[in-house]
């Protein structure tokens, strides 16, 4: 007797051998001498369909199988009339191992993506989710496969701070003093050296700053982690847990940084549409019609370039068409990153030397003294999907950019030490990994490409 996954069950030849198949019913049809049930055991898309001939599997145990319940399928595969699949499992011998009774939540119908975020626990049961989940897995894979194969170390950078990363001011406190018992200075402020850690300290928003400090000793480094916002931002492409992919490359500028951006996100494409063929046509079915090709041309054609002072031209070109209007030195929104990508472009652009105001304090600062080396790279239907940058490497350059930006030097030494002992021009970026699936599968709301999704109100699981 052999157990085997049912991904790997659905392509075996029928033959004699006696197969063993654990899994859950998704749904059982009933006729008068046989009933079919679908059995799914996560492990790809569409389930097994096994047939229990009524004369030989006892109607009690038919009659405890139910949506949801899990079981163990004894029999042999044989070729299927019915279509749909080819191998079916004719039963010799079924068992229910776990009951599912009507109170079920996931009843075979169609349950809204809203509905199935309140039952997160469960909702990796459903086409959706499931497949969600197995492209993540083999995203995942292929992201540290790209690194490892072209000379990046992966590095763990810690998860909770003392620095603002990226100096916006979005992070969450961590501490372990009792709130309503906080203890005071004598100036009455709050003493932080009774905290946990002696000072105050956050969770990380980004990873950047010590990869830096590993760039700078083993060449190339990328880190792989959570990272935490307390943005304020109800969107349907931010979370304030996010699983963050930061590669950090020393001697190296901005368009070493852009080439890696573009070989690493093409990559990750190929390997998916390669391995999930499946779950890929569901979601080119189902979620987004033309996700798949979309994708394929992607991973062959060049990205498109362009400079934030030319990319402002082209907005205010169509100036009517935003929300938001367009000037030099404006935040670029995500109606603007959609019309360059979608309209302008037809595909994914980076848009570089963006208004030195709008970006964080480390990004190299170009001769205008205006611009600075940042780069996004901006795809259709999305926006923004990855930011970078060349980092300033000049001491006396940075200390001002923190002098400026009202961020205290103290706060930074170690960072600028790099500065101080063998600095070179490094470069790297940051991709959102849940933005990067929510590209891949057409998924509309980023809630719906991580497991249990942390937002504005929203901690429950
Ligand atoms: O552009 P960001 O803020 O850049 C950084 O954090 C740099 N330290 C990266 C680097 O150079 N090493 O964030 C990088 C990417 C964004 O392009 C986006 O894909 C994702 O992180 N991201 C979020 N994803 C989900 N929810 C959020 N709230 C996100 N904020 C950023
Ligand atoms: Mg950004």
């Amino acid at each position: 007797m052999t157990n085997l996954l049912i991904k790997d069950l659905k392509h075996t030849s029928p033959s004699d051998v006696v197969y063993n198949v654990e899994g859950w019913v998704r749904t059982k049809r009933d006729s008068k001498s046989v009933c079919f049930l679908e059995i799914n055991d996560g492990t790809c898309l569409k389930g097994l369909q096994a047939v229990a001939d009524k004369n030989v599997i006892n109607a009690d145990v038919l009659n405890k199988v139910s949506t949801g319940c899990s079981v163990l399928c004894t029999g042999k595969l044989v070729s299927s009339e019915g279509v749909g699949q080819d191998v079916e499992l004719l039963l010799q011998k079924l068992e229910v191992i776990g009951l599912s009774p009507d109170s079920y939540p996931l009843q075979k119908k169609h349950h809204t993506l809203e509905y199935l975020r309140e039952i997160a626990h469960l909702r990796a049961r459903t086409n959706t989710i499931g497949a969600t989940a197995r492209i993540r897995s083999s995203a995942s894979y292929a992201i540290h496969s790209f690194f490892q194969k072209n000379g990046f170390y992966y590095v763990n950078t810690p998860e909770i701070t003392s620095s603002d990363a990226e100096g916006a001011g979005e992070m969450f406190q961590v501490t372990t003093l009792d709130l309503n018992n906080i203890p005071k200075t004598e100036d009455n402020n709050v003493d932080y050296s009774k905290d946990f850690f002696g000072k105050k300290a956050y969770l990380t928003v980004s990873g950047q700053l010590e990869g830096e400090t590993y760039a700078l000793a083993l060449k190339n480094i990328y880190t792989f982690g959570p990272t935490f916002r307390a943005e304020n931002s109800n969107t349907k492409r931010h979370l304030a847990e996010f699983w963050h992919i930061e590669p950090e490359m020393a001697f190296c500028t901005l368009e070493g940084d852009m080439d890696v951006a573009e070989r690493f996100l093409k990559y990750v494409f190929k390997h998916v549409l390669e391995n999930n063929e499946e779950d890929m046509d569901f979601f080119n079915k189902f979620v987004e019609p033309g996700v798949k090709e979309q994708i394929r041309h992607v991973s062959e054609t060049p990205f498109g370039h362009i400079t934030y002072t030319d990319a402002i031209k082209e907005l205010e070109k169509k100036v009517d068409k935003f929300e938001f209007k367009p000037y030099w030195g404006c935040d670029i929104q995500t109606e603007h990153e959609r019309f360059l990508a979608e309209e302008v472009f037809k595909g994914p652009v980076i848009v570089t030397d963006y208004p030195k105001e709008i970006k964080a304090f480390y990004m190299k600062v170009n001769d205008d003294d205006k611009t600075v080396r940042g780069m996004d790279v901006l795809v259709p239907r999305l926006g923004e999907i990855i930011g970078g940058s060349e980092r300033e490497y000049r001491l006396d350059v940075l200390v001002k950019r923190l002098k400026d930006l009202n961020l205290k030097e103290e706060d930074y030494w170690w960072y600028l030490d790099l500065r101080r002992y063998g600095s070179v021009p490094h470069a790297g970026f940051g991709l959102g990994f849940e933005r990067l699936i929510q590209y891949m599968t057409g998924m509309q709301n980023i809630r719906d490409v991580i497991p249990y999704p942390r937002a504005v109100g929203q901690a429950e699981f």
